[in-house]
């Protein structure tokens, strides 16, 4: 027997639905025909972000999105969304995310990033929703020994906190499914997201002075810094830079509604990469972009950064397999599709 519901009988709370990844995730399932509820505290993201969704969506799909502006460590807040909302499922993203702050700051990220995620699993479990997403990282993987990664590759000692909060709330999620079979686990490792909504409407907003890559180079390329810094060109690489598996965006929010669809009815932990497959360097980045850009933008060589692998990009054949999803954007689109927000939002959201 079928026990899968059509999605327009799924409602969907996705935590931190306001942020980058999160804001597309959500435009994706309004598409696909799910409901929707944000819980947001807008600590790291822009309450614009909402109109932006509607406007992508239209009328009739917006009507199916709602908006709670919580910290999701409020176990109060979080009961009244549930105790008003038929939750059927959730996708977490919500969390501290930037890694050398969580070194300056690791009992912040501690707290924030495993208190939220315990609270939700409890208000969960509470209210009988026992189906989650989450919004893991290539991180667990660590340095590793043999590319591309698979999901049976060893998870490794993370180098930051933030990446042990992913390696722990992967830990804990497993737990939870030992300790009651009918939760049903999926954690979701991304490689490295890039790119924005092909509207230019809707893309990643970085406080203050950019700590990854694409957004540093984005903000070189509308003239708000003088040149991008490398960092590190005596890496074991084609160019010597290192390399990672860049993600568009778009292509990581249909992977999460594909993993929704497949875990519907489910239950048990699955693990999936979402990565292109593909590894490029940091001068391969800023080729691509100085392309999309039209113009050649200005680097300069610095020391490696600490903490830093030499390259790492995934095996995604699982993915494909089981849930029939693989990345359809290459670095080019991603850089275009970057510009694209970027020039249109020269300051993001408050521009
Ligand atoms: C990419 C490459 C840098 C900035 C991080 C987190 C990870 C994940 C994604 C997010 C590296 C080089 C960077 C710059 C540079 N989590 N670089 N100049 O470090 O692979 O992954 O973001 O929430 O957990 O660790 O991404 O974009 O910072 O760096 O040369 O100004 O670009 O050395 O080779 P990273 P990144």
């Amino acid at each position: 027997m079928d026990t899968a519901a059509t999605t327009q009988e799924q409602c969907v709370l996705v935590t931190g639905g306001a942020g980058f990844i999160g804001s597309h995730t959500v435009v994706e399932l309004l598409k696909d025909g799910y409901s929707v509820v944000i819980v947001d505290d807008l600590s790291n993201a822009s309450e614009k972000v909402l109109d932006r969704i509607d406007t992508i969506v239209g009328e009739e799909a917006a009507k199916n999105l709602s908006f709670y502006r919580a910290d999701v460590c409020d176990k109060e807040a979080l009961a009244y969304i549930f105790d008003n909302n038929t939750i059927t499922s959730v996708i977490h993203f919500a969390g501290y995310k930037a890694v050398g702050e969580s070194v300056a700051k690791p009992i912040e990220y501690y707290t924030n990033n495993l208190a939220s995620t315990l609270t939700l699993v409890d208000v969960m479990r509470e209210h009988g929703c026992k189906s989650i997403i989450f919004s893991s990282s290539a991180t667990v993987y660590g340095d590793p020994d043999v590319l591309p990664l698979t999901e049976a590759s060893p998870k490794k000692n993370a180098t930051n906190p933030y990446g042990w909060t992913k390696w722990m709330i992967e830990q804990i999620l497993t737990d939870l499914h030992s300790s009651d079979p009918e939760w049903n686990v999926v954690l979701l490792r991304y490689f490295n997201p890039i790119g924005a909504h092909p509207s230019g409407l809707m893309g990643e907003d970085p406080k203050g002075i950019p700590n990854n890559l694409v957004p540093y180079v984005a903000q070189v390329a509308v003239g708000k810094r003088d040149a991008i810094h490398v960092y590190g060109n005596d890496y074991d690489t084609h160019d010597g830079t290192g390399v990672r598996d860049y993600i568009h965006v778009c292509d990581l929010a249909s992977g999460h509604a594909a993993a929704l669809k497949w875990m519907d009815g489910r239950s048990g932990v699955e693990i999936f990469n979402l990565g292109t497959g593909k590894g490029s360097s940091v001068l391969d980045v800023i080729t691509s972009f100085s392309a999309a850009c039209g113009k050649e933008l200005p680097y300069v060589m610095e020391p490696r950064r600490a903490g830093d692998v030499t390259a790492n990009y995934a095996n995604c054949i699982k993915a494909k397999e089981l849930m029939g999803w693989e990345a359809q954007f290459n670095l080019d689109d991603m850089c275009r599709d970057s510009w694209n927000w970027q020039s249109n939002n020269p300051n993001g959201y408050e521009g």
